[in-house]
């Protein structure tokens, strides 16, 4: 049989179409316009999201054997609102992950209604980027949208409504909402009553590998399917790249180098890091992950290469870089202000510690390091709390370029095992609708078969050692100029 796997990515929706030995068959890519109304504001339109994934999927499924398709599950963008009214209209854009206008109300829950008490509700606090607060900021800012609100679900959600018109979401990403009781995968009635909203106007909640529905008539006519093909609940994107990099069952770590950077931690049991630097959410195998995520991490160096040096060959760029461990630029990297562990969304990137004779690639070198020192700064709350992590998998745009893959070995001090293929939340999304359609009997059990390491970056002892240094300068920067922002 063949299974989709569609990770609706921040700048494109990423379709993959895999067959049950776990064999990529093709993929496609539709890109989307991502919109800055307002300084550290972040919008898409979800009709753009469904339009690329229905245009998506039939350029993806075109010369296969369309009667083989039987299953198609998500990877997507955590911690989106995406708000129907009664008609099942959009009410307004939505508001992503890494938009930072809900300072005020992430201060009111973390402050007012207690960082204690939302860490008992959800296992989690309040960090600007998650769904909560930006409840609260439609009710304060947009109160006629407000009123209109019949459905609140997750980017992700919207299309497997649009696809089965089931109304639901999976537990990964249901916990970055901050309305979910993680360990006990429910909706946390304190948190709903907090945003002044009802159980009715959430999405049932499923296990990431649980089918929600089939694939309406009409939408099947449309992409030349059966009517019989399984929607399957799938993930929040780093979940869904935890299971297509093989990150599941006990102490696995994972690092997506994405527009966003994350530092990914599976774990049999539930725990919650004490100061909640660090997420603690439900995983797609069913069990609870850990989570740092920097709001700016290959976002960093696209918007160097792109926007600043109007470079387009990110690897030419790079190829001057020879000596590590050595440079004297730093480079802060909070384009977007910033979620682990600083959790300051007016947070900025600065460039520090340039001389006359400091040179373009030393600038990117510097982008590219202060990337890998934000995620190393998520590892440290790890580590702190007794974490031992000897090895990483690492997907995303980022993981492309051997020079970055060499110095996160180096600033983590960890083995970096490089898997056949880096495409994970799409990966991850078509292996979960394998499992959802009984193709395999669970998510450990797919991940043992498919994912396969073919290659491991050594950390390099005298390297390690140079780049110690060098993070021990990094991490004062942030506490000196952060009364800046
Ligand atoms: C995770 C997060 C990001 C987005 C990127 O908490 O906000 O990784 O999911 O799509």
């Amino acid at each position: 049989m063949l299974y989709i796997g569609i990770d609706l990515g921040t700048s494109a929706v990423k379709l993959l179409l895999m067959d049950g030995e776990g064999k990529i068959q093709k993929i496609v890519s539709k890109e989307y316009p991502l919109y800055f109304p307002h300084p550290g504001w972040s919008e898409q339109d979800p009709e753009d999201w469904f339009a690329g994934t229905m245009a998506g999927i039939q350029e993806l499924v075109e010369g296969c054997d369309k009667s083989q398709v039987a299953g198609i599950s998500f990877g997507g963008q955590m911690h989106g609102l995406v708000a129907l009214d009664r008609e099942d209209r959009v009410i307004r854009p939505a508001i992503l992950w890494n938009d930072g206008r809900t300072g005020r109300q992430t201060d009111y829950l973390n402050q007012t209604v207690g960082k204690d008490r939302l860490s008992a509700y959800t296992a989690n606090i309040a960090f600007a980027g998650f769904t909560a607060p930006k409840i609260l900021w439609m009710k304060e800012n947009e109160p006629e949208n407000y009123k209109k609100i019949s459905k609140i679900m997750l980017p992700k959600d919207y299309l497997a409504y649009r696809l089965s018109g089931s109304f639901c979401t999976d537990v990964s990403d249901a916990s970055g909402m901050l309305l979910m009781d993680v360990e006990h995968r429910c909706w946390s009635k304190e948190m709903i009553q907090i945003c002044g909203i009802t159980e009715e106007q959430l999405p049932r909640l499923y296990e990431s590998y649980e089918v929600v529905g089939t694939l309406k008539t009409d939408i099947a006519a449309q992409l030349g399917l059966g009517g019989d093909v399984k929607v399957i609940a799938g993930a929040g994107d780093n979940a869904a790249a935890a299971v297509g990099t093989g990150t599941v069952g006990d102490g696995r770590c994972n690092i997506s180098l994405g527009t966003s950077g994350t530092i990914f931690i599976s774990s049999d049991r539930f725990g919650v890091d004490e100061n909640n630097a660090l997420h603690s959410f439900a995983h797609a195998d069913g069990h609870y992950h850990l989570m740092g995520c920097m709001l700016s991490a290959a976002a960093c160096n696209k918007w160097w290469n792109e926007d600043i040096l109007r470079a387009t060959d990110f690897a030419a760029e790079q190829k001057g870089i020879a000596k590590l461990g050595e440079n004297q630029v730093f480079y802060l990297p909070y384009l977007m202000g910033e979620r682990s562990p600083h959790n300051n969304p007016d947070a900025r990137a600065m460039f520090i510690g340039m001389t006359m004779d400091t040179t373009r690639e030393d600038m990117t070198q510097a982008v590219l390091e202060g990337v890998s020192f934000g995620l190393r700064d998520s590892l440290e709350v790890a580590r702190s709390l007794g974490i031992r992590i000897e090895r990483t998998k690492i997907c995303g745009g980022g993981a492309k370029s051997p020079l970055w893959k060499r110095m996160i070995a180096n600033i983590m001090d960890m083995q970096v095992d490089v898997i056949e293929s880096e495409e994970g939340p799409a990966l991850g999304g078509a292996m979960l609708a394998a499992v959802g359609c009984g193709e395999y009997p669970d998510v450990e059990t797919i991940a043992s078969k498919i994912v396969k390491v073919v290659d491991t970056v050594e950390p390099e002892p005298e390297l390690v050692e140079k780049y110690e240094e060098r993070y021990q300068r990094f991490r004062k920067i942030y506490p000196t100029v952060k009364g800046l922002f």
